[in-house]
This record gives C-alpha cells, structure tokens and sequence, in this order.
C-alpha cells in the first residue's frame, strides 16, 4: 500500500552512492528509519536512497527537504539528532551542515578539486604523427551525451570503427542508450554498438570493447580534428573525425567535454 505523499512534512534523501555505502550510510539510513517508525512519524516524512550527490569527499551524505539541507560525515548517532531536529522544530542542526540555502559556500574540510582535462601537447604519435593531443572523459556521462550532441549536429563528422569503412554522421537515424552497458548508433541498414558504461571486470569480451580512453586530437599539417577512442589495452576501437577545425562539434567538444581547457590550438 503506497502511502499518501500529500501528508509529508519532510523529505530525507541519503546518498546510497559508493563512497556513502563505503562511509556507512546503509547504518545511518536504518537508523533514521527505525526513529520515524518507532516516534510515529512513518506517515508523514518520506525516506529516499539516492545516487552519488557529488560530494563524495564528504560521505556520508544526505538533503533534507523542506529547506534544502545538506549534511555531511553522517553516522547513526548524528542522524537521529538531525531528524528529530528537522521534525520537531524545524530546526538544523547547524554544526553537521554541509551547505544550506543562502551560504556563499558550502562547509568541508575534505575539497577535492574538481578534475579537468589536461590542456593539449605535442606528441609524436604512432599512428597520427606529430599532433596536438588531450584525453577527455570516458565515462557514459560524457560519452552518451558527446554522441547525443554529434547525432543532433551530424555536419561534417564521420566515424570510422575499426575494420569498418567510415560512416557519416549525417546517416545515424538515432542514438539509443536503453542497453545496460551499450550505446546503439542506429543507421538506415546497421546498428553499431559502443560499450560505454562500467563493464564487470571478469567479462573479458565486454573489457575489450568498453571505450576506456577517448583522446582529442589535432593534425596541424594536415588541419585535422578528431577523436580516437581506446580500449584499457590501447587497441583502438573507433575514430571520428570533423571536417574543419570551426566544426560546430568539434567546438562543443573543447567547450563542454574537455572544459575550455586548452588555448587556441592554430597558435600552438
Ligand atoms: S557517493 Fe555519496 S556523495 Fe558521492
């Protein structure tokens, strides 16, 4: 039987992502519903597990809602307090926050710096020569959305798998990522396959194609752009390359997949 949501005074979302399953959130979870069941409070708040909240370093997490409240390093003793602080008084307990609406900035001993792509280098490649060379992310986070991106602004991209002979973007019909570990670029006669997402380590075959570097590259002698992805083994699986280096797409990719982190590549 669902419960009637229309009753909720209070949401609390915790953070059942890796590092807070590793940091103990399983603990703090039960504990903060054994409260509201045992204080008959179950009816009336609403407990969420959700993925990773982005603040791993401080694991772990949970938000509490009304209010936006984020609190950090949370064990079984401390989320009692922060419940019933929540549900009697509306009140936070402020020393364990995270960030609240309204600070400047949120509160952790623990920041990492984000990570961002290195700026490109010169390198001598086997295959590609003299270049221009960066590695980007190749996560399905970044890779979904760079062929989501490609497919909907196909002018100018071809991609080349290897052994296959090169495809325009122009003719992918669609990009479907439904598949648990698999990407499907689809055409009017093929599907081509992209392993993108995390693969069990003991599938060899699925190791074997799982995207696992995906390199930007610039040819200055030739004026040629392109990526090149890899395997963990370093056999290439596929290359795409742009027809100009003012390639619509090519500019997304140093904007929004490699962050604006490298200069004017001409000048280089
Ligand atoms: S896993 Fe909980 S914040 Fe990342």
């Amino acid at each position: 039987m669902g419960k009637n949501i229309a009753n909720t005074t209070h949401t609390f979302f915790f953070c059942d992502g890796g590092s807070c399953q590793k940091a103990g959130s399983e603990k703090v979870v039960r504990e903060a519903r054994a409260y509201l069941r045992n204080n008959e409070h179950w009816n009336n708040t609403h407990t969420i597990k959700t993925r990773c909240n982005g603040r791993c370093e401080d694991a772990p997490t949970c938000i509490v809602h009304p209010g936006e409240f984020w609190y950090k390093e949370l064990t079984p003793e401390k989320i009692t307090h922060i419940v019933k602080g929540h549900i009697n008084n509306d009140c936070p307990l402020e020393t364990e926050l995270l960030f609240k609406k309204g600070w400047q900035k949120h509160a952790s001993d623990k920041e990492i710096p984000p990570f961002k792509p290195k700026p490109f280098e010169l390198k001598n490649d086997t295959e590609l020569g003299d270049c221009l060379i960066t590695r980007g992310f190749s996560s399905d986070q970044y890779l979904y959305p760079l062929f989501l991106y490609f497919a909907e602004n196909p002018k100018g991209i071809t991609l080349s798998m290897a052994g296959d002979k090169p495809i325009p973007f122009t003719e992918i019909t669609a990009v479907n990522y439904a598949k648990t570990y698999t990407l499907e670029l689809e055409t009017a006669t093929d599907c081509i396959s992209l392993t993108i997402a995390g693969v069990p380590k003991d599938n060899k075959e699925l190791q074997q194609s799982k995207i696992s570097s995906t390199e930007y590259f610039y040819q200055k002698n030739v004026n040629q752009t392109g990526i090149r992805f890899k395997n963990k083994f370093g056999e290439v699986l596929g290359i795409i390359k742009f027809d100009s280096i003012e390639n619509l797409a090519w500019k997304y990719c140093t904007k929004i997949q490699l962050q604006n982190t490298s200069q004017d590549l001409t000048s280089l």
